[in-house]
């Protein structure tokens, strides 16, 4: 990931953060629309459970030009994530709530590099994430 993409993430990001509480809880309305089967797995006052995940994509936009100290920290949320009863499909359904969330929450402030850029972002962070916890699944 190159410094120019690394730095649209970081400005988008930096946009979406003075509102983080509203964008986390339309997250996770995003979510709950593409798969109401995930519902359940969460909390149902979901406002720590937002915070937490803004809070971990602050840090992974923190690190993204320091992967060698990302990686580590992301391979042990997965880790987690499989007690959580994560499966590696559900993956993808949390990459498209995130991108959909984007959009709405950034609308026109968020370019079509940017979003290209957050794509590879969550492509690197779920590969990581899923290899890391489920050896057994091959990665296309
Ligand atoms: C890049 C991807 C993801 C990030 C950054 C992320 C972040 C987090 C964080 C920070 C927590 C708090 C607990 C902890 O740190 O262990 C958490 C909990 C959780 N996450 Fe994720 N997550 C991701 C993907 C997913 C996916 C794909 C699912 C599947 C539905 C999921 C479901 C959950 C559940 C069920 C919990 C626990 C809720 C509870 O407290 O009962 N997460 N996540």
């Amino acid at each position: 990931m190159n410094l120019t993409k690394i730095n649209l993430i970081r400005e988008s990001f930096a946009l979406v953060l003075p509102a983080s509480g509203e964008v986390g809880l339309l997250f996770y309305r995003n979510l709950f629309t593409l798969d109401p089967a995930l519902e359940p797995m969460f909390p149902k006052d979901l406002t720590q459970q937002s915070a937490k995940l803004m809070q971990m994509l602050a840090a992974a936009v923190n690190l993204l030009d320091k992967l060698d100290d990302l990686v580590p920290v992301v391979q042990q949320l997965a880790k987690r994530h499989v007690h959580y009863g994560v499966k590696p499909a559900h993956y993808k359904t949390v990459g498209d709530a995130l991108m959909n969330t984007l959009q709405q929450g950034l609308g026109d402030a968020l370019s079509v590099e940017a979003f290209t850029a957050w794509k590879e972002v969550y492509a690197l962070l779920s590969e990581t994430m899923i290899t890391a916890a489920y050896p057994e699944v091959e990665m296309a």
